[in-house]
């Protein structure tokens, strides 16, 4: 072998020992593409699988939402349905109250043989005057409820003194007197407002602005509004109407005493205040006019 011969064969080696080189090299790194390749492919597939659970965790919560949606519209109705009828009940409990305390007035002045119209317009005259002095709505209109009860106490006074036809004399006055304040008793004790405003009412509605009243005599804003308005209230309706021992008074009698007696019967703004508000008071008057049906003679 040349020299030539043996440049050429270790050329060869060497080129054949780097070809095998390079090819395992090759083989290394396809085989490292493919492992890396496996990994992605692998991670790629948790990846999804990370994905859809998301994807199901948030349908799942979305359908949470839904149902906790649902159920805070049902709670509301419910709450709403519970609140309306609580709401019912009250008005149902208000207008029982009323009716009582209406019926309860009536009762006392049918003793003594008023007409039920008589609390009906003492309560409405009481409630434009309360307004009229500057009370809210809510009071004025507690006290055209209290009002009708002023003479509660009248239950308790024997039917020989209330019907009598006629002036009393000095004991039938002084025992009929007491009507004030055994109505006063018997609503004192209770702890709600509109029947202790009708205890006051009771209490204080034949007092006078300059004393002279019972049965406690006492005077001016020592009276309390409530019977300073329904006394001038129900002494301005009982005047006008009939009674078993006398005929209803004319207006212009009434009006004139009305003035001799502001500041000595009656709180003198109470009777300015009257004077000022007398068309509301006189259609009041109007519309609970007393009805008297006649009885037809052999039908
Ligand atoms: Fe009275
Ligand atoms: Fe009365």
């Amino acid at each position: 072998m040349g020299n030539d011969d043996k440049l050429i064969a270790s050329l060869e080696a060497f080129l054949n020992n780097d070809v095998e080189t390079l090819k395992g090299n090759i083989e290394k790194l396809i085989k490292d593409y493919s492992r890396k390749s496996r990994r992605l492919d692998k991670i790629i597939h948790q990846s999804d699988k990370q994905q859809r659970e998301l994807l199901e965790l948030n349908e799942e919560l979305e359908r949470t939402y839904a149902e906790l949606d649902e159920y805070k519209n049902h709670l509301e109705e419910k709450v709403e349905e519970g609140i309306s009828e609580i709401k019912g009940l009250n008005v149902e409990i208000e207008e029982t109250q009323k009716e009582v305390v209406f019926t309860m007035g009536a009762i006392g002045e049918s003793r003594s043989k008023e007409t039920g119209n008589h609390v009906k317009r003492v309560a409405e005259y009481s409630k434009i005057l309360a307004l009229a002095c500057g009370m809210d709505e809510d009071e004025a209109e507690m006290l055209k409820q209290a009002s009708p009860m002023h003479d509660i106490g009248k239950i308790a006074i024997p039917d020989a003194i209330l019907n009598k036809p006629g002036r009393f004399d000095e004991d039938e006055f002084e025992h009929m007197k007491r009507h004030a304040e055994l109505g006063y008793e018997m609503l004192r004790h209770s702890p709600r407002t509109l029947l202790k405003a009708a205890a006051t009412v009771a209490y204080e509605h034949h007092e006078k602005w300059a004393g002279g009243g019972y049965p406690r005599n006492i005077q001016g804003e020592d009276i309390h509004i409530y019977g300073r308005i329904t006394a001038v209230a129900d002494v301005f309706d009982a005047l006008g109407s009939d009674r078993c021992y006398k005929k209803a008074w004319d207006d212009e009698k009434i009006f004139a005493l009305f003035k001799e007696e502001r500041g000595k019967q009656f709180d003198p703004k109470l009777i300015d205040l009257f004077f000022e508000n007398l068309n509301a008071i006189l259609d009041v008057r109007e519309k609970y006019r007393d009805l008297f049906t006649e009885t037809p003679l052999n039908g």
